[in-house]
């Protein structure tokens, strides 16, 4: 498990593109937290990170977008689905287990269908204080070996601040 907090969007983002940059074939990333709490900006670092040149931003109406990186990319946004099983619609397999990277915003609706093998990533705003309103922890929590590993070097790359 790693834990960290960003003071800024740019910070999270940047967090992102280290998470990124390490990512594979395969890989499935999901996000979890609060509403506003920094998932988009984040996978915007993350798809920086696999080199995808366009503009990232939240598949709010068509639950997914593709992006060519890398690798492709593809970016899930499942709040607006109303029953886990349209994933099955859609063809979620072909792109869990394709040839890219999934990240998926609001993984806890979908719980029964992530991988076994995948990354958790939670977020949360810290609001105790008003001085706190750009303050979130964001908690990595690796369910696969693979992910162990990937998070240990994440934390590696994130301290060396480059
Ligand atoms: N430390 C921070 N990390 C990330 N975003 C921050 C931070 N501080 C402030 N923000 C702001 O919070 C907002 C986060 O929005 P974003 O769309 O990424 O959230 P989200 O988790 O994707 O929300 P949703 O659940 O609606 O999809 C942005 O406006 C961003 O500028
Ligand atoms: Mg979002």
């Amino acid at each position: 498990m790693l834990e960290i907090t960003t003071k800024s969007a740019e910070e999270s983002k940047r967090l992102g593109f280290h998470l990124g940059k390490l990512l594979k074939k395969g890989d499935v990333v999901g996000l979890m937290g609060d509403l506003g709490a920094g998932k988009t900006v984040f996978t915007q670092g993350v798809a920086e990170g696999l080199k995808v040149k366009d503009y990232v931003t939240s598949p709010t109406f068509t639950l997914i977008n593709q992006y060519e990186g890398g690798l492709p990319f593809y970016h899930f946004d499942v709040y607006r689905l109303d029953d886990p099983e349209e994933l099955l619609d859609l063809g979620y397999e072909e792109y869990f287990y394709g040839e890219g990277v999934t990240i998926i915003e609001w993984a806890e609706k979908i719980e029964d269908y992530l991988p076994y093998c995948c990354l958790i990533v939670y977020f949360h705003r810290l609001q105790e204080k008003i001085s706190d309103t750009d303050t979130r922890r964001i908690v990595f929590k690796p369910r696969s070996k693979r992910f162990v590993q990937a998070v240990e070097e994440l934390k590696k790359n994130v301290g060396s601040g480059d």
